[in-house]
């Protein structure tokens, strides 16, 4: 085999609610993922050493050093085999860069999936599940897929079969946030409010929804803790949450650490008329119509 190609997708938190800071600088969570059909492209080439070309848009804000995860994700795979491998990783990026999308966690489990189909390990999905926490604790669910309830740092998954498709709409701002600033920005927030905080539970009203496939009853279920902090450090993103609501859409949320904004639209064609609307009120840069859950990493 020469080369294998993956295609992985980016996540939304339908529910993100985020708990006391743990004594290793994490929080305990409850996450529940939801994977959307907006795809990054990992493809793995036979190489002597290990290498990262990243190509789309915002491909020049992705480090290609030691940095890239999908770099770590080679390595770590190629300790775990205890030999050492090559690869030439080309990612194509339709995932947001820093956008609270997972799309490095995705590209890192997409690498995972094509460098052990490249280099022949065979490696079962539980292996690859454990290498993928390691590396960050979004990547298990980029693996995995579908809708899930996370907890732990959110590396602990629990499959959550939903009763439909749903549609949505991302709305996708100028640059990034960083992941790390938007919990440091929670947990200021939280003092200054002398917030006492509480352990994060699921909500039964959003996990009864995905399981109904009810995308009005979901909406107003949708709940994510890191939302002040985002709007705090980008307060544009008020607006964008705004018209979303304005144009008639079922639920708004900023998407994990933004500044991507999530809309749950009723069905397809509200889902495309609210991305072009969205534009056309001129509150993001781009908007991209999208339905979930899809399959996780896989070999295309
Ligand atoms: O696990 P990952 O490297 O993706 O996390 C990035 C950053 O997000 C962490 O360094 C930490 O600051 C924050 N984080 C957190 N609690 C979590 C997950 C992430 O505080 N459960």
């Amino acid at each position: 085999m020469s080369s294998v190609t993956v295609r992985v997708p980016a996540k939304v938190n339908v529910q993100l609610s985020v708990g006391p800071l743990r004594d290793d600088g994490y929080h305990d969570l409850v996450n529940v993922f939801h994977a959307v059909s907006v795809f990054d492209e990992v493809i793995a080439k036979e190489s002597e050493s290990i290498s990262v070309r990243v190509e789309g848009e915002s491909a020049d804000l992705v480090p290609v050093d030691n940095g890239n995860l999908a770099i770590q994700a080679a390595r770590a795979l190629a300790k775990h085999a205890g030999r050492t491998y090559g690869v030439e990783l080309v990612i194509r990026k339709a995932i947001p860069v820093a956008g609270g999308m997972a799309g490095g966690s995705a590209d890192a489990a997409g690498t995972l999936v094509a460098c052990n189909e490249l280099w022949g390990l065979g490696l079962p999905r539980e292996d690859l599940m454990e290498i993928a926490a390691d590396l960050g604790s979004d990547v298990p669910f980029s693996l995995l897929g579908g809708t899930a309830v996370g907890t732990g740092r959110g590396e602990q998954l629990a499959e959550l079969p939903t009763g439909g498709r749903f549609h949505w709409v991302f709305a996708i701002a100028d640059g990034g946030l960083s992941t790390a600033r938007v919990y440091a920005e929670c947990d200021r927030l939280r003092a200054a409010l002398e917030e006492v905080v509480a352990w994060p539970q699921a909500s039964d009203a959003l996990l009864a929804a995905l399981k109904a496939g009810d995308a009005r009853a979901l909406g107003p279920e949708l709940a994510n803790d890191l939302q002040p902090a985002a709007l705090m450090l980008r307060a544009s993103l008020a607006r964008t949450l705004e018209a979303g609501r304005e144009l008639g859409a079922l639920g708004a949320i900023v998407s994990g650490s933004g500044p991507t904004c999530a809309f749950l639209a009723a069905d397809e064609g509200q889902a495309r008329e609210l991305a072009v609307a969205l534009v056309g009120a001129g509150v993001c840069r781009t908007a991209v119509p999208a339905y979930g859950p899809v399959a996780g990493a896989s070999i295309v």
